[in-house]
């Protein structure tokens, strides 16, 4: 009994280990990322079902937020919805042209159109200018009655053509995973011939067309001539159900897709059961649906009123009899799927085992002796690499001289969902993982895999480093291989990073970062990346600064005029703008500081749980009472009262517990440090527009600048530098 399995775990692990691979985590934390397109600098560009578009640099581990396209989508505060099921922002493919032009195709669920559509975006300052949008296709679709399958992937092939892959767009839950050619009134949503296989609309189709600069024209060797009556020219594939990652073989331009198939579990007399299917086009055709799935197996023409079935489809002339169905009677002759196989063991392909079904098709592997990597061997030379989300796996099909499928083989098991595979210029295979539900994943990501060459990558976490404002060390490093490691430290500034430096730890400069990271290399150039979140306030609007007074009137006690202004703009009433000086000599770490001494006695005495020195936390910022106290004559003996009592009522109903722990003298010196936060400083509170005294000169020595500062609750402050006069 046991040695079966023992038996087939060997074959099993042969069959993986052929071409050991490791696989590098790029970047985590991803939530449901769709597909990732690769720019010719080696950039990565990700676009999350929400609409969200990061920017991943590889090499540092950084993760830039370029832009967030409006999309219609499911919402977790609604999850149940029958609305929209598989909206949102669905493909993404650069510019053939990217670096010199910038330009970013994406394929989204529209959210001021009932309509799927794909436009061009171009980036400005490494960001998409939303304003820069041209609408090249608005696909009209039905979004009720959880009507599923949009497809969505955007890909270039290597002659410039650019291909999207669309969905039927159709309800699959009521035709008992057969054929959903319900033909009856007010049964639109059920119907995929009035799509798939529908020579005259865009959904569930394979378009392709050659982007211009104003628009698009049609390529030569479309389905169906331009001008041709009931049909539409973008179309290249038709009769797709829901054809879900498209790649194009560089080399031949032959395209491949996965196609996710119905559910029916076995055979009946409504038709075959359900297949997904891998499919290979190296010429414009129609691949079935809803008439004929597989391997050109047919279904009948069912008609739901009586549940009768009637005349059996021929693949050779399939027909649309449909009342919904605009475009030809009888279709192009149907395509054989290129690899098929149902929820069961596979009699055809016994090597994707069973079980849930997600077809997906990847990259085809040429052999490169000049690149950095191979994945596979140079026998493997023009193999197609397939992927099943639901099963976790990549498979390597080996085409023959005629793009024949060889032979079948596992490349990879134990992946979460694959949603992407892409081929690097370096020959590595850059993979996206969806996370490990349907929706709402926060454990989507992207990862290297390369040859395993014996070189595993290194480890490394970070922390705050203790007692040093600002710091950030190294936790704990290794290099599997007892190497010398470097450490590169950076922070990300927007949609840019700075390299700090680097060593076992670093002090942030002022500024306001999204994160701080660190790059652990190994001597091979292995990498390994550690992120630490700073800026949890990049999600508020950004108040911004302007100050309006020629440079000669900004000396000491002088006032000058500012402006204060946001894309949302605040309450006047609450906002609070400050100026302090900024002396020229001495290491400013920017904003008021309490001194490392004092530092140290306020976290001795857990005060800092509770207070910031610029920021409100659970109770006021330092600052702030500095402020709020700084003329009156009594204030020093009243807060070392408030320490020991406690109390609510000043900030607001939260109440400090009695500080009794301190020591007399401790509390003497916080006070003081505390009140002394604001020396040299001047405030405005109450405009948006108004003017600011600046302090006065008093022992400061010449030759600095000024900082101006503007806050407002729930926004995120702005600060801005100036040299003085
Ligand atoms: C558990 C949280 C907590 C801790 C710990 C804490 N505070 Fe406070 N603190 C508050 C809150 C809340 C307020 C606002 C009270 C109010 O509105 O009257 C406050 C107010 C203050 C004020 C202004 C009082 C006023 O009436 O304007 C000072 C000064 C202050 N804290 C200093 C300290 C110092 C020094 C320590 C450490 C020895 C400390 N706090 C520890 C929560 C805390």
């Amino acid at each position: 009994m046991n040695s079966i399995p023992a038996l087939f775990l060997a074959l099993f692990t042969a069959a993986v280990s052929a071409a050991p691979i490791l696989k590098d985590t790029i970047v985590g934390g991803l939530k449901d990322p769709m597909e990732v397109a690769i720019a010719p600098d080696g950039n990565l560009f990700v676009i999350e079902r929400e609409g969200r578009v990061v920017r991943v640099n590889p090499q540092t581990g950084g993760l830039f937020e370029i832009g967030t396209i409006p999309v219609e989508h499911l919402k977790e505060a609604d999850a149940n919805s029958k609305y929209a099921r598989e909206d949102g922002l669905l493909g993404i493919a650069l510019d053939p042209s990217f670096t010199k032009n910038q330009r970013i195709f994406l394929y989204y669920s529209a959210a001021d159109v009932i309509a799927n559509r794909l436009s061009r975006f171009t980036l400005k300052d490494g960001r998409i200018d939303l304003a820069s949008e041209l609408k090249l296709l608005e696909i009209p679709t039905e979004r009720e009655n959880t009507v599923c399958h949009h497809g969505g992937s955007v890909e270039f092939g290597p002659d410039g053509l650019l291909y999207v892959s669309t969905g039927d767009n159709t309800n699959p839950f009521e035709s008992a995973g057969f054929a959903p050619i319900d033909d009856r009134d007010g049964r639109t949503e059920r119907d995929a011939q009035r799509s798939a296989g529908n020579t005259n609309d865009l959904r569930g189709k394979i378009i392709r067309i050659k982007p211009t600069e104003t628009g698009y024209e049609i390529p030569a060797g479309n389905l169906f001539p331009k001008g041709t009556e009931k049909t539409r020219p973008e179309i290249y594939v038709m009769g797709c159900r829901n054809p879900f990652r498209i790649s194009i073989d560089p080399k031949t331009k032959t395209l491949y897709w996965g196609e996710v198939g119905p559910d029916a579990r076995g055979n009946s007399d409504n038709g075959p059961q359900g297949h997904d299917e891998v499919n290979q086009a190296k010429s414009a055709g129609n691949y079935g649906w809803p008439f004929v799935i597989a391997d050109n197996k047919p279904y009948p023409i069912r008609n739901f009123a009586d549940n009768k079935v009637g005349k059996m489809t021929d693949p050779a002339a399939p027909e649309n009899l449909g009342q919904r169905n605009t475009g030809l009677k009888t279709l192009p002759p149907a395509h054989s799927a290129f690899i098929w196989y149902t929820y069961g063991d596979s009699k055809e392909f016994p090597v994707m085992g069973k079980g849930g079904r997600n077809a997906m098709a990847g990259p085809v592997f040429h052999y490169d002796q000049s690149r950095k990597h191979n994945v596979l061997d140079k026998e493997d030379d023009a193999t197609l690499l397939t992927y099943e989300w639901m099963r976790g796996k990549i498979f390597k099909a080996k085409l023959d001289a005629d793009e024949k499928l060889e032979k079948l083989d596992l490349f990879l098991d134990n992946l979460v969902h694959p949603m992407d595979l892409e081929m690097d210029k370096d020959g590595s295979l850059v993979l996206l993982e969806y996370g490990s539900g349907w929706y709402f994943n926060t454990n989507g990501g992207v990862y290297r895999l390369r040859p395993d060459d014996g070189n595993k990558p290194p480890t490394i976490t970070i922390k705050p480093t203790e007692g040093v404002a600002n710091g950030y060390s190294v936790d704990k490093a290794a290099d599997p291989e007892n190497g010398k490691l470097s450490v590169t430290w950076y922070v990300t500034e927007g949609v840019t990073e700075r390299k700090l430096g680097s060593g076992s730890s670093i002090t942030l400069p002022a500024g306001s970062y999204q994160d701080v990271r660190a790059v652990a290399s190994d001597e091979k150039g292995a990498l390994a990346f550690a992120r630490i979140a700073l800026d949890h306030s990049k999600d508020l609007p950004q108040l911004a600064i302007e100050i309006e007074n020629p440079k000669k009137q900004r000396g000491f006690g002088q006032t000058v005029k500012f402006k204060v202004s946001s894309a949302t703009p605040p309450d006047a009433k609450q906002v609070v703008v400050r100026a302090r000086y900024i002396p020229p000599t001495g290491h400013d770490a920017g904003g008021p500081q309490l001194g490392i001494e004092i530092e140290d006695i306020a976290k001795a005495n857990q005060c800092l749980a509770c207070h910031q020195v610029e920021l409100p936390s659970v109770g006021p910022s330092y600052l702030n009472v500095s402020m709020k106290y700084r003329s009156q004559k009594d204030a020093s003996e009243y807060l070392k009262d408030k320490l020991k009592t406690g109390g609510a009522g000043v900030w607001g109903d939260v109440p400090m517990p009695p500080q009794i722990a301190i020591k007399p003298d401790d509390a003497d010196k916080l006070i003081a440090a505390i009140l002394g936060l604001s020396t040299g400083m001047s405030e405005t509170k109450g405009t948006l527009k108004g003017s600011i005294q600046l302090p006065p000169k008093g022992d400061a020595q010449p030759g600095g600048a000024w900082e101006f500062s503007a806050e407002a609750p729930d926004y995120s402050s702005a600060r801005i530098r100036i040299a003085a006069e």
